[in-house]
């Protein structure tokens, strides 16, 4: 019998062995900063859209969409599935969302898990707790539901060090719900760890701390304490925010600053906070985490926020206290594709998740690789070859096809295709055909209730009407010429029917 023993742990050391010599991690690109050079390297890939990411000892634990929780061993390269979820609801966006972990509980914390499930048509969202065991999660506890839908789900979850948990969560396409401050939907909402409401919340026996939003997509808190999330925009003004206990931020009365006359009288007698950083055209900002570690001396207090249709990671510097955005840059333009979650480790290492498996992949993606989990860290040699901070370009030239790349490629794609089912295809469509009903779309949207060809969408589009005349004629010209019978539409005719 002891030989038995002896002669497994023998192999044992030797499978161990064998799979740490085998952990090859792939540097994929060198980057240069100001002063340090990084490195980015594919540290676990083909998975299937990592959605949220958390640290735990040298492990990352992480979600897949359709209803997977798994755990990659840093050290040795190993990926486990600690869970399988089957009652997860994933169809385009909805499914196995974000996960966070206890912070001050060295053994067995509980892990946070937020998903959808559907019964019968009714869609909830839920926040579940869960323990962490070794190689697998336990005692399920489903500690909050909220309305859920087919789309603007949210959500994120953060729990700080002093065991306070915060949920930003969806509107579920329901418009009523953000500005009703009694409804769970388009808040930041806070709860005690075991699901209850904190006695010091601003409102009391409510779980909402602030409300007013649409889709938030990342969330992060700084070392202070101040909480921070990004949050898609309609067709514009994406945007990142700073939550104040009580404020109200605005969705669906302004998208960005309030600074239409429409917003300016819809929003008289409401004091509105404003995002401190907003986007047109928009990004389709996703995970966002707070940088504070001296190990990537360029990047030390900002916000890291990536991004899924403009495919990077962005470095937003905050200025003095924390309650400003100073300065952008962007790294990693379509390099990776797109990318959806990001995460700090405490070592100061940086891992970003791609997301090119998800509902919408932009040209050239997925690879066969893909979805990886990239690691960032500074080394100390100076790589011959680099890549550097992308060129960004705010200003669009009148240029139809870059126009329409920026605003409508993302859902009709490039080829004019759109995406069978979610977006109607642009080519031989009959409304591109009549300038009339064209000049409609584009200033005035849709209200997503009459089939196209047949088929119902099951989403408005948003009206286009903040771009210039002469912006939407480029755009029509390029449509009817590339997908239409290319007819012409003038500034003018746009004008006319605003
Ligand atoms: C966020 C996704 C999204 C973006 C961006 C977008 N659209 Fe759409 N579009 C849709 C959806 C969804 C519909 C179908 C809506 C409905 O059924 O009411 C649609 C419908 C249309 C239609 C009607 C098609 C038909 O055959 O009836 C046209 C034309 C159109 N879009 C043009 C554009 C143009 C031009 C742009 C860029 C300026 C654009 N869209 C940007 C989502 C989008």
């Amino acid at each position: 019998m002891r030989n038995l023993v002896y002669s497994w742990v023998v192999i044992l050391a030797f499978l161990s062995c064998q799979t740490k010599s085998d952990f090859k991690i792939e540097t994929v690109d060198f980057l240069k900063l100001e002063e340090s050079y990084l490195e980015v390297a594919t540290v676990a890939d083909s998975l299937d859209v990592p959605w949220g990411m958390a640290f735990f000892e040298s492990n990352i634990i992480f979600t897949e969409i359709r209803g997977k929780v798994k755990k990659l061993n840093l050290e040795n390269g190993e990926i486990s599935t600690l869970l399988s979820l089957d009652s997860v609801f994933h169809q385009r966006t909805p499914g196995l969302l974000d996960i966070a972990i206890q912070k001050n509980k060295k053994k067995e914390p509980y892990v946070f898990l937020n998903y959808t499930t559907k019964e019968g048509k009714k869609v909830t969202s839920n926040l579940v707790r869960y323990t962490l065991h070794t190689d697998t999660l336990l005692d399920p506890d489903n500690l909050l539901t909220v309305k859920g839908s087919t789309g603007h789900n949210g959500s994120r979850i953060y729990i700080d060090k002093d065991d306070m948990l915060y949920w930003a969560t969806g509107d579920a396409q329901d418009n009523e719900r953000p500005q009703d401050s009694t409804t769970l939907n388009g808040k930041i909402l806070r709860l005690n760890i075991d699901g209850s409401i904190p006695e010091d919340n601003p409102i009391a026996d409510s779980y909402v701390y602030a409300w007013g939003f649409r889709n938030m997509q990342g969330l992060t808190l700084d070392k202070s304490g101040k909480i921070f999330t990004s949050e898609h925009g309609d067709a514009i003004e994406d945007e990142v925010n700073l939550i104040k206990p009580l404020r109200n931020y605005g969705w669906p009365l302004v998208e960005g600053m309030v600074d239409t006359e429409s917003e300016i009288s819809k929003t008289k007698g409401l004091d509105i906070e404003e995002p401190i950083r907003s986007w047109t055209p928009v990004i389709a900002p996703a995970g966002l985490s707070y940088y504070d570690s001296g190990s990537i001396p360029e990047w030390k207090n900002s916000l890291l926020l990536v991004t899924l249709k403009s495919q990077s990671l962005r470095v937003l510097t905050l200025g003095e206290n924390n309650t400003a955005i100073t300065d952008e840059k962007v790294f990693f333009s379509n390099r990776y594709g797109r990318i959806r979650d990001v995460l700090t480790a405490p070592n100061g290492d940086v891992y970003i998740s791609t997301s090119n498996n998800d509902w919408n992949p932009q040209p050239g993606f997925p690879l066969t690789s893909d979805d990886r989990i990239l690691r960032i860290r500074k080394i100390n040699s100076s790589p011959q070859e680099y890549i550097e901070e992308d060129v960004r370009s705010d200003t669009l030239a009148l240029d139809g096809a870059l126009l329409y790349k920026n605003f409508c490629s993302s859902c009709h794609k490039d080829n004019g295709m759109g995406v069978p089912g979610n977006f109607p295809p642009l080519k031989n469509s009959q409304r591109v055909k009549e300038p009339s009903r064209f000049i409609d779309v584009l200033l005035h949207g849709t209200d997503g209730k009459q089939p196209i060809d047949g088929v119902m969408y099951n989403e408005p589009m948003a009206s286009f009407s903040f771009l210039k005349d002469e912006e939407l004629s480029a755009i029509a010209n390029y449509v009817n010429s590339k997908f239409g019978e290319g007819n012409r539409i003038s500034p003018e005719e746009i004008k006319k029917n605003r």
